[in-house]
């Protein structure tokens, strides 16, 4: 497929689509099976590029994955895991940051484990410093290589009082999928305690896994000898069902949302209502829609669970552009997920930059030299224009601001999209968008 769309907007986005596996659960599950002695089944997994990036690595480390006849289900067996060179690893990793969440299970499974240096959206810096210090502390040792990184663990694995500076959701996950294997008891805290943390918990439980989470953000694994296999399906994917949310409130539309779940989205849910939104709750998912009149501005701050999360932000910044009056948004998690608004200024968005944290709420950015707050202006009406997608979130919100837009829209890189976003020019098909591939 092209890597271009060229879209018509200005039409409300009506009809129903389906949200599977949310790919920050999947992605991880995906890894946990390296710890496994026996076969795992997971299920909801969506065709994202990601899902493949990670099958590819896991592949290269000996885990074979096969698809069976039921949609959306994968077979991963670990029993002959091996080591992979870093180049390939490279090859393969692209723009993923999830190699280096391979560590802790290859130096249970292998004793050592390489990585190369990782990638991931350009939302931020975004080192792994957290991963690498608690990989220290379990008793792993770290050596720089031109190629990447080595890490040994020469006297094993063992548990760790660890407590991370912010509550990373990678670095927790490194701290699950280390600790459950490791000798003795790790108590975690300043977790992040996202509900795609919590599926992985439940995963790594069935394998045989020992592990609470208590109150205050802190978790205790007790370590155990071997893990079995695992029967999973994944948790919904959360972001890309308030993406099409958004998609639905920017475009004056009316979206079904079949796989939504209240519980993991009720911070996006009050906000979506905040800011004039309607929605209804069901078994099978939830409606959103524009109930017509003028949306209200709101103020937005972004946060780790049960906060208002990051992944979200970038799509609603749109819809907050047919507000009326003045939103702030403070982007408390990344300190350059602002940088997509730029482009929406070439499509008549009235946004502006700030290095303050504007919103009330003081964060690690606030003393450093990152425009990581914005004033949105609104309601003002989007022009069609030729940008180009930035990154996984921001290219959707893009084309969220195609859709919205009065006139023809060319949205280059659309790739990207694809890693997160499973067969969406289908369900830009199924809500009527007008669009042509190139
Ligand atoms: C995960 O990234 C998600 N990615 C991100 O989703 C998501 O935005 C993020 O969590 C927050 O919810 C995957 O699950 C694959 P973090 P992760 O560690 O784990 C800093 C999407 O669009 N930090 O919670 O990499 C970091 O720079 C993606 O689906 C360090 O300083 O995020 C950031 O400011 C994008 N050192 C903050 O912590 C470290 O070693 C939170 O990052 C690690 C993180």
């Amino acid at each position: 497929m092209a890597d271009i769309l060229t879209v018509t907007g200005g039409s409300p986005l009506v009809g129903d689509l389906e949200v599977r596996g949310a790919k920050n659960l999947v992605s991880k599950a995906m890894v946990a099976a390296l710890l496994a002695e026996g076969p795992c089944v997971l299920r909801n997994v969506p065709e994202i590029s990601d899902v493949k990036v990670v099958s590819g690595l896991l592949e290269l480390h000996g885990v074979k994955i096969d698809s069976t006849d039921n949609d959306g289900e994968l077979l991963l067996d670990p029993t002959n895991v091996e080591q992979a060179h870093v180049a390939d690893i490279d090859a393969h990793a692209g723009s993923s940051r999830v190699p280096v969440l391979l560590c802790g299970p290859l130096l249970h499974r292998l004793g050592e484990a390489f990585i190369p240096d990782l990638g991931g959206c350009r939302i931020g810096e975004r080192p792994i410093n957290y991963h690498l210090d608690v990989l220290r502390q379990f008793g792993a040792d770290v050596q720089k290589r031109p190629e990447g990184l080595r890490l040994t663990a020469p006297h094993g694995l063992h548990g760790a009082k660890v407590r991370l500076p912010f509550p990373s959701v990678g670095a927790t996950e490194q701290v699950l999928l280390t600790a459950v294997r490791a000798q003795g008891v790790t108590e975690l805290s300043n977790a992040a305690v996202e509900p795609e943390i919590i599926d992985l918990i439940c995963v790594l439980q069935k394998m045989g896994a020992i592990i609470s989470v208590e109150t205050d953000r802190v978790i205790k694994i007790e370590g155990v000898d071997r893990l079995g296999g695992y029967e999973h399906t994944a948790i919904p994917d959360r972001i890309e069902a308030g993406s099409w949310a958004c998609a639905a409130l920017a475009t004056r539309g009316d979206v079904y949302v079949r796989g939504a779940q209240q519980q993991p989205m009720m911070p996006f849910l009050n906000v979506f209502r905040k800011v004039g939104g309607a929605f209804t709750i069901d078994d099978e998912g939830i409606r959103f829609w524009h109930p017509g009149g003028q949306l209200r501005s709101l103020v937005l701050e972004t946060d780790v669970h049960p906060g208002f999360m990051t992944d979200w932000q970038q799509p609603l910044v749109v819809a907050l552009t047919q507000t009326s009056g003045l939103s702030i948004v403070h982007e408390r998690v990344y300190e350059n997920r602002l940088g997509f608004t730029e482009a929406l200024g070439e499509m008549g968005a009235v946004i502006q930059l700030y290095r303050e944290c504007l919103g009330g709420s003081p964060c690690r950015f606030g003393r450093a030299n990152f425009r990581h707050s914005a004033v949105v202006s609104g309601p003002t009406p989007l022009r069609g224009a030729e940008i180009t997608v930035p990154d996984l979130r921001g290219g959707f919100s893009y084309l969220i601001a195609a859709l919205a837009a009065e006139g023809t829209s060319k949205v280059h890189g659309i790739d990207l999209i694809y890693r997160g976003y499973e067969r969406f020019s289908d369900k830009l098909d199924a809500l009527g968008a007008t669009y042509d591939v190139g």
